[in-house]
């Protein structure tokens, strides 16, 4: 089954659409563009894509320093500023087909064909762009949406089961912070053993359409859009921490346990609120399966003092204080602002230890 919808965005609308073959009907359509695809995915693809971009999908390639090479490589294909690009690859590979389309020759149109679930169920909307810059990550970037979106299902069947789940924790993160009903809802659709098409397919739709509200809200990231970046101070720490021997979506579901910890320990939460945020908790640890091993394939050990030392160094912080999403009160999530002091900076160490312990990543030295 086939569903579309549309994203209503300053720059333009754009329609988002999931459905099986859809790779067919892009290649149809735009048989003359330049195509930007993730090397990994290239032998899946049919031989006619010519005018091919390949790029081997690693954070140093997501680098200012590497974009002049896609440029050259589109102006050696003599694209000009009517040519369409097509980017096919997971977030990687859009955060840089955002950025060249944007600049090249002042921008030009391109569409997305997310293959990783974590592009297909939160960064394919929203048209972000992070470039990292001589090793700071997402340092640069801009919004630069694509015209349309093509979420093809086939690309799901060849991803690690680390990937699934990561891309799932990145859903039940948007689902979580719309409301607790949202969250609840997305469980329901989330029983996905054995996974067929069609559940992935209802889990990725409806994380996306409730997605769509934060963007329709507040498109350029100043306010409720900002509550999306739950997990991800804690969690960008323990990427960074262990060189990234924990991938994105991971640490994002890592993260979030981290946070609920957080709050816990700093008395925010209801009985309601500790409720539901342990209802959260839960749902990764049961993601997680019988322990991180089953789920990440090398689970790293985790230095916290270098987490910690990623923590503090997070360039969403201010000068003094930390800022973190946390859910407060009857488990709704709000920014908070704490000072940089050593109570709260033994409150994280805390937190990080609680919550790697709940689910069960002490196996894994946590070393102190
Ligand atoms: N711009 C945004 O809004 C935004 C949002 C979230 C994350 N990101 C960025 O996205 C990146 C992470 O994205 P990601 O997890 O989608 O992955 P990715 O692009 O880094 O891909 C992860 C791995 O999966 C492989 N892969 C891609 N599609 C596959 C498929 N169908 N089957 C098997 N393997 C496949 C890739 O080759 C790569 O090795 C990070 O750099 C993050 O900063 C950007
Ligand atoms: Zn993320």
């Amino acid at each position: 089954m086939q569903e579309s919808f549309e994203v209503l965005s300053s720059s333009g609308n754009y329609a988002v659409t999931v459905g099986t073959d859809l790779l067919a009907n892009v290649i149809e359509q735009h048989g003359d563009s330049i195509y930007i695809i993730d090397e990994r995915l290239h032998s899946f693809l049919p031989q006619i894509i010519t005018n091919c971009i390949l790029i081997n999908a690693n954070e140093n390639t997501k680098s200012l320093e590497s974009m002049s090479e896609v440029i050259l490589q589109m102006r050696e294909f003599g694209a000009n500023r009517n040519t369409h690009l097509v980017a096919i690859g997971g977030g990687i590979i859009q955060d840089i087909a955002t950025f060249v389309a944007s600049i090249y020759m002042r921008g030009i149109q391109w569409t997305y064909m997310p293959t990783t679930l974590l592009s297909m169920v939160d960064s394919c909307i929203g048209g972000k762009s992070s470039i990292n810059v001589l090793g700071y990550k997402n340092l640069i970037g801009n919004f630069y949406p694509p015209v349309e979106i093509m979420i093809d299902m086939a690309f799901i069947n060849t991803l690690s089961e680390e990937q699934f789940v990561g891309g799932l924790f990145e859903a039940a993160k948007i689902c979580y912070a719309h409301s607790y009903q949202s969250f609840l809802d997305y469980l329901d659709k989330s029983i996905l053993y054995p996974r067929t098409t069609d559940d992935v397919q209802k889990v990725i739709v409806y994380t996306l359409k409730t997605k769509k509200w934060f963007i329709e809200t507040d498109e350029f990231d100043q306010n409720e859009r900002l509550l999306l970046n739950f997990g991800h101070t804690f969690g960008h720490a323990l990427e960074a921490g262990t060189h990234f021997g924990i991938t994105h979506g991971i640490a994002v579901g890592i993260g979030m346990v981290v946070a609920v910890e957080y709050a816990k320990l700093s008395a925010l939460l209801s009985e309601t609120g500790i409720i539901r945020a342990e209802n959260l908790i839960e749902h990764v640890k049961s993601m997680l399966g019988g322990g991180v091993k089953s789920v990440i394939e090398n689970p790293p050990a985790i230095d916290l003092l270098l987490v910690l030392d990623k923590f503090n160094n997070d360039k969403k912080h201010r000068k003094d204080c930390y800022r973190m999403v946390v859910p407060k009160a009857e488990g709704e999530l709000v920014l908070i602002a704490e000072l940089k002091n050593d109570e709260v900076i033994n409150r994280i160490k805390l937190a990080y230890q609680r919550g790697l312990a709940k689910i069960g990543y002490l196996n894994y030295q946590a070393i102190d």
